[in-house]
């Protein structure tokens, strides 16, 4: 495990103030090599002070050959990115902010279920550290659905997103990055800073979570999950039973198109089908599924 200090290469601004120091980040990959349980993910893992986004980190790294499980952490980004082009923040030293490396032996149509994986072994482990019940949003969203904040609307609050990058060459997935940032212990005051949607563990529990060991507890989720993947266990069927999306009357986007409908599955690339009033059924690849204020 190493902690890279700031580099040009990294893609990383110089003469910006650096919130967190080397000699914490190194800290926190110290506490994680001590509370980690894993064979591959995470052995290979970098920590970083600061950087534009550990997707970039990871892919560059990608390119270079790294190997599958390789993990880049970040206590701070620059350029964090969510899905659909939007800004992903996070206040320094209170969020996990991690890629993940894979080298998926998988037809491309299906990738989206690495997703699935790894939203699921992150839910687990905020339960287990954190003991704090999560649902899963389609197509990545992990969520609070009775929030001890006000509640907003049906939909609950975002805790944390999944952003999943490939890498292809020719028919078939060279790598695969799954980004995950988690908002652990950031105060409930900084919360509007992030989005209007947004809670943290924190926030919802009262307590401050060792990031450390959410890390290493989902590490180990993610591994023993695709280890499981391989021996014939395909993750839809719990992804379909756990989505809190499936069953409910959604408002579904997808570039221009708007739809409104009951999802009712999820298909075997990870899709979503929703039935219109007249019957009709929309097959969503990417986009957003709110669930609307009325229905179930
Ligand atoms: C979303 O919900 O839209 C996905 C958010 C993903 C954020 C994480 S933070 C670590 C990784 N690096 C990024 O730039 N994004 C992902």
């Amino acid at each position: 495990m190493a902690v890279r200090r700031r580099s040009k290469e990294m893609g990383e601004t110089k003469g910006l103030i650096e919130t967190i120091s080397h000699e914490q980040a190194e800290d926190l990959a110290g506490r994680i090599r001590s509370v980690l349980h894993t064979t591959t993910f995470g052995q290979q893992m970098i920590v970083l002070p600061r950087t534009g986004s550990t997707n970039d980190v990871a892919r560059e790294l990608a390119g270079q050959g790294a190997r599958e499980g390789t993990i880049v952490l970040a206590e701070e980004q620059t350029a964090g990115r969510g899905r659909l082009q939007r800004r992903w923040l996070a206040p320094p030293g209170t969020c996990l902010l991690l890629s993940i490396l894979f080298r998926p032996r998988l037809p491309l149509d299906q990738a989206q279920w690495l997703t699935a994986l790894c939203a699921m072994a992150a839910a687990d482990a905020i339960e287990t550290v954190a003991g704090l019940h999560v649902g899963l949003k389609w197509p990545n969203d992990l969520i609070v659905r009775q929030s001890a904040l006000q509640p907003l609307s049906r939909a609950g609050r975002k805790l944390a997103g999944v952003l999943t990058e490939t890498g292809v060459m020719g028919n078939r997935l060279d790598y695969l990055i799954v980004g995950i940032g988690i908002n652990v212990n950031v105060p409930t005051d900084a919360l509007a800073t992030l989005s209007p949607e947004a809670t943290s563990i924190l926030a919802e529990t009262g307590r401050t979570t060792d990031r450390a060991t959410l890390l290493a507890t989902l590490l180990l989720n993610v591994e023993e999950r695709y280890r499981r993947l391989y021996t014939g266990e395909h993750p839809r069927a719990e992804w379909t039973r756990r989505l809190v999306t499936v069953g409910q009357s959604v408002c579904a986007t997808s570039g221009a198109v708007a739809i409104q409908g009951i999802a009712e599955a999820v298909d075997e690339t990870g899709a979503l089908l929703i039935r219109t009033a007249e019957g009709q059924v929309h097959r969503l690849v990417a986009g957003d599924a709110t669930l609307s204020t009325q229905g179930t």
